[in-house]
């Protein structure tokens, strides 16, 4: 699963917003990295919205892990899991740690994350690198593949403080080089061709993480 087995399905990758707070940034950023995707890496995405997702915390009786759920809108999301050749979570900081709709998101499927390539964009008043770290964390020890760049996309505080709306192509243009170079890592993890030395950064990098 998830290796390039799916010739039809290899360029689907979900985009899931992190954040589904109202007035969030979310939106408007992950549609800069969804057409950098496309540009950098030639993947064709689907956003996902968690907002629009149902996923009550707590209402599977069973333990994830085992796969037998019971919820209609569990096994809907699982699918949506399934289908999908990678994942890139676009993610805000908060209180230095991710939202917990995305936890909850992540939480309610086990199986399905396993082989994953992924990637995980952060950003922030600092660009979200504890955030990321602690996402990555949780990536590893579901055995998910993370690809080695992260990029950490810093927000204007403008932006943060006041409200100023965002404008993604003139206030992220610094970091389209280190978003479009993870783009290639992941469609190397999708196409199985992924370098050897990048490779072993990223089996100790995962190994590492799953154990602190
Ligand atoms: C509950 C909350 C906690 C936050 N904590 C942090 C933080 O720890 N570090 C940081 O850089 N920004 C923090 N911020 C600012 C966010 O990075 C910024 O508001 C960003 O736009 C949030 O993403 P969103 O608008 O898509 O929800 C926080 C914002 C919120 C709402």
């Amino acid at each position: 699963m998830h290796q390039g087995s799916d010739m039809d399905n290899r360029n689907t990758v979900l985009l899931v917003m992190g954040s589904a707070r109202a007035a969030r940034n979310c939106p408007a950023i992950t549609a800069w990295v969804e057409q950098l995707a496309h540009r950098q890496a030639g993947f064709d995405c689907e956003v996902i919205d968690l907002a629009a997702w149902t996923l009550p915390a707590g209402d599977e009786p069973g333990i994830p892990a085992l796969g037998h759920y019971a919820q209609a809108h569990t096994r809907a999301w699982s699918d949506k899991v399934q289908s999908a050749s990678a994942v890139v979570f676009v993610v805000p900081q908060y209180n230095w740690g991710y939202p917990a709709v995305l936890k909850n998101a992540i939480d309610h499927l086990y199986r399905e994350w396993r082989n994953m390539p992924t990637l995980i964009v952060s950003y922030g008043g600092h660009g979200g690198t504890r955030c990321a770290r602690q996402l990555r964390r949780v990536a590893a020890s579901l055995k998910m593949r993370v690809a080695n760049t992260s990029p950490a996309l810093v927000l204007p505080d403008d932006v943060i403080r006041r409200g100023i709306a965002l404008r993604p192509q003139h206030d992220l243009a610094a970091f389209e080089r280190t978003v479009g170079r993870a783009f290639k890592e992941l469609a190397a993890l999708v196409a199985g061709t992924e370098a050897p030395l990048s490779r072993l950064r990223r089996t100790l990098l995962g190994a590492w993480f799953a154990v602190t």
